[in-house]
């Protein structure tokens, strides 16, 4: 079955008092909130242990933004799938695309650390999206069947999150048409074995934007970033009607 997952990417935002601040103000919004969304919080790696303890018996699941493929080794500045599963992470972002744009992500790289994510239990959101030029040249189908068959290689499929996120709407406030959105979830969902992996949209995703986002049919959650950063405003995203 198709889950609803909603996920914060706070990006390199939030001190540890700043994560402790937002929480308190964050948790209390969702008492309301309908069992059956999955919500998540991917948070900067000096956030997690902290969080990890502040999030327990509360509903919302632990996210990381990056993993490095091998178990443990000699690669200074890596963070590994055991070092997150031990302090409760649940979900890794792979191939977030500033990843792919600002430290040299490969698809190959990033079907190294999906496995990785695979092989410690953990959930990967995979992240996959044209940039404007591509999109402009009519090439959006393409680029995203090229990624989605480089990154997919023998991965398990019943233990994966998509994430349709344009580069070209990301941070820019230049947010997908819904409609749009959706039928680019459609091309993608259309392109797995399993088609009953959830599939969000990410990109300049707000409050007043997501009812009308998470109206259509396609679309099975959302990655939002700058909108996350705000307790209230992620709530209502949370909270979607
Ligand atoms: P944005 O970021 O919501 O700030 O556009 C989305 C993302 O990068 O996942």
């Amino acid at each position: 079955m198709r889950k609803i997952v909603i996920a914060g990417n706070w990006k390199m935002y939030k001190t540890q008092r700043e994560a402790s601040e937002f929480l308190q103000k964050f948790l209390p919004e969702l008492e309301q909130t309908p069992e059956e969304r999955e919500v998540i919080l991917c948070a900067p790696f000096t956030d997690l242990g902290v969080m990890s303890k502040s999030l327990h018996g509360s509903r919302v699941q632990l996210g990381a933004q990056n993993v490095h493929w091998e178990d443990e080794g000699a690669y200074t500045g890596e963070i590994s799938g055991f070092m997150l599963l031990e302090i409760g992470v649940r979900y890794v972002i792979v191939g977030h695309s500033e990843r792919r744009q600002y430290f040299g992500e490969t698809d190959e790289t990033v079907n190294l650390r999906l496995k990785a994510v695979q092989r410690h239990g953990l959930t990967p959101i995979l992240c996959v999206g044209e940039s404007k030029q591509q999109r402009d040249a009519g090439e959006t189908e393409r680029i995203i069947s090229t990624q989605l068959q480089k990154d997919l290689v023998d991965i398990d499929q019943q233990n994966l999150i998509i994430a349709y996120e344009p580069i070209w709407a990301i941070g820019t406030g230049d947010t997908c048409e819904a409609m749009e959105a959706n039928r680019v979830i459609g091309v993608i969902r259309s392109q797995l074995q399993n088609r009953d992996v959830s599939i969000q949209y990410g990109g300049s995703v707000k409050p007043n934007l997501i009812d009308e986002l998470m109206a259509q049919p396609e679309i099975d959650g959302v990655l939002v970033g700058g909108a996350s950063l705000d307790p209230a405003g992620f709530a209502r995203i949370v909270n979607y009607k």
